[in-house]
């Protein structure tokens, strides 16, 4: 039988803001995008997946949106995603485009509609609530479920004119849709079958499992995996693509790895991988993801491992460190703005592809970007980090532990324009970029690394190269060595080779910190061929006497052929 592609493939994330602008204000848009094609090509990606580029108001960056069919004319024009789409076409490459249909923007003439009266024609294509029982809309704790929205107080706006509540997860500005709904979900698959018309090879679909919503008279309830989820997605498959091979990606927050089954299983329709958020949550403490903590990597690979293990026989996992939610992954993980910059982007690089799974990179990850040192809060765009900081400023919370927590876990360090190359603001823009260039651009920056082999950028592009040379990376059984120690991750892949066939066999091993380190490893792989290695202290690229001897961030990954 053969694959689906995107078993073999390596998408890259563009956040189309930050990544390149034609038009000098400032700004990032499809043109821009379009004429940086090759870099991605470059690296060895063959698809595309673009934040939002339709109509919006832009509280949300564009993940409030108020027409599904048109391109916001900051980033183009519907002409441009032909071109795009046109473009990586030509390239053998693909393009995923993001799909935000948990809520729209409050600006969408749907929900124009659906405000203007109680008995408007779209009333019910949103959740309008009236206040609790003998409340009136606007009192505090008269909200019909004490619900805290993902972007800080409660998720019920009230609305003077029709007295009642309308629904909101995220920003008030981001109305959530009614999926109970059938005209809504019809609506919803017309707007998708018209992207597939004009070309688009797979969606990534935003908090897609909130979009089953429980609510229990008593005001209680849960908006997470709701009771017709499965349902709703089965339904989003048959209608839209049907038997079509896509890419489809389902953002879905607070999923285990049960649902992810269900979710990811071919036999039942639904997608082809979900986004699960467990191993972001590795390094929040209990307040979230503002409550600062180190990674505990021991924790972290018993996570990645029972992800692993769980879709090991059915479904598939999605693999990434970052995307435009997170903090830099060289920050965040490695050793930051340090000598070890690079080191630990390649051996941060080197454990994720090596899982079983479809790597995503996002914008700049393969150049080892770092955070940016905001020096205050008001620098910050990012509504949610605003919120949060406006909230733990007026808790009484310290302003220089509120700007530490933001600078270790805002939005906006993904946020901050890709590092082009050394002119003016870092080639991005000939304008005033609209979030400020990293300072270190001139040491940072893709003119610097494309074409040096030592670079971070060119140990991903031998990442990708070798997932689309030796099957065992995509296929390969996965086991985790070493589980408790504190810094090295370490693991084997397997592909049986069969009856009398040998097996193919990869060892990877990191050492996730930036001290020497000394482990035991498991025999017989002292002569195997090292097909990837960085880090290494010896810079003739010999290993070491002693397998289990590994440099600070070292990594290297040993192949080797074993009878079956
Ligand atoms: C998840 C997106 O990735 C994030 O950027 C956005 O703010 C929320 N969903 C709301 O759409």
């Amino acid at each position: 039988m053969t694959q689906p592609w995107w078993r073999t493939s390596v998408v890259y994330q563009v956040y189309p803001r930050s990544f390149a602008d034609s038009n000098g204000d400032g700004i990032g848009d499809l043109p821009g995008l379009i004429g940086r094609l090759d870099h991605i090509q470059a690296l060895g990606a063959d698809v595309l997946w673009v934040s939002p580029f339709y109509p919006s108001p832009q509280a949300d960056n564009g993940y409030d949106i108020s027409d599904y069919q048109g391109v916001d004319p900051l980033f183009g024009s519907l002409d441009d995603v032909d071109r795009l789409i046109a473009a990586l076409h030509e390239r053998g490459m693909k393009l995923v485009i993001d799909v935000v249909v948990n809520h729209t923007s409050d600006a969408h003439p749907w929900f124009v509609e659906s405000r203007s009266s109680r008995t408007s024609a779209k009333r019910d294509w949103y959740w309008w609530r009236p206040p609790r029982p003998g409340r009136v809309a606007g009192e505090p704790g008269a909200e019909p479920t004490s619900w805290t929205s993902f972007f800080g107080g409660p998720t019920w706006e009230p609305d003077e004119a029709t007295g009642e509540y309308y629904l909101h997860l995220f920003d008030r500005r981001q109305p959530d849709l009614n999926w109970e709904n059938p005209d809504v979900r019809a609506a919803v698959h017309a707007m998708l079958r018209w992207w597939l018309d004009r070309g688009v090879d797979g969606f990534r679909f935003d908090v897609i499992n909130l979009v089953s919503k429980q609510f229990n008279a008593d005001g209680t309830g849960w908006f997470f995996n709701g009771p017709r989820i499965h349902e709703f997605v089965t339904e989003l498959h048959e209608q839209v693509w049907g038997t079509r091979q896509l890419l489809t990606v389902g953002e879905c927050p607070g999923v285990t790895v049960e649902e992810a089954r269900r979710f990811t299983d071919p036999a039942r329709g639904e997608f082809d991988m979900v986004f699960q958020f467990e191993h972001m949550g590795v390094d929040h403490g209990m307040g979230g993801r503002y409550d600062v903590r180190p990674v505990d990597w021991v924790r972290m690979k018993e996570v990645m491992v029972r992800w692993q293990e769980g879709l090991a026989d059915v479904g598939w996992n999605s693999l990434y460190w970052c995307n435009h939610d997170q903090p830099r992954p060289a920050s965040r993980y490695g050793a930051g703005h340090t000598a070890y910059r690079e080191a630990s982007a390649k051996a941060l690089a080197t454990v994720l592809h090596l899982h079983r799974g479809t790597p995503y990179v996002y914008q700049g990850e393969e150049l080892g970007m770092v955070n940016h040192p905001f020096t205050s809060v008001e620098q910050l765009d990012d509504v949610e980090s605003r919120n949060w900081s406006r909230a733990a400023l007026a808790r009484g919370m310290d302003p220089a532990a509120v700007l530490a927590a933001v600078n270790a876990r805002s939005r906006d360090h993904a946020r901050t324009p890709m590092l082009w190359d050394d002119s003016a603001h870092a080639g991005f823009t000939t304008g005033t970029p609209w979030l400020p260039v990293h300072p270190a651009y001139r040491q940072i920056n893709a003119a610097a690394q494309v074409g040096d082999p030592d670079s971070v950028f060119a140990h991903y592009q031998r990442l990708i190269r070798l997932r689309r040379e030796l099957p065992v990376v995509v296929d390969g059984r996965f086991e985790l060595l070493l589980p408790k120690h504190p810094c090295v991750y370490a693991f084997t892949r397997t592909l049986s080779g069969g009856p009398g066939q040998a097996d193919d066999e990869l060892l990877v091993v990191a050492n996730l910190s930036g001290e020497p380190v000394e482990v035991e490893l498991p025999g017989g792989w002292e002569e195997a061929r090292v097909v990837i290695s960085s880090g290494d202290p010896d810079p003739s690229g010999m290993p070491p006497a002693h397998l289990g001897v590994l440099g600070p961030w070292q990594a290297w990954v040993r192949r080797r052929h074993t009878d079956g």
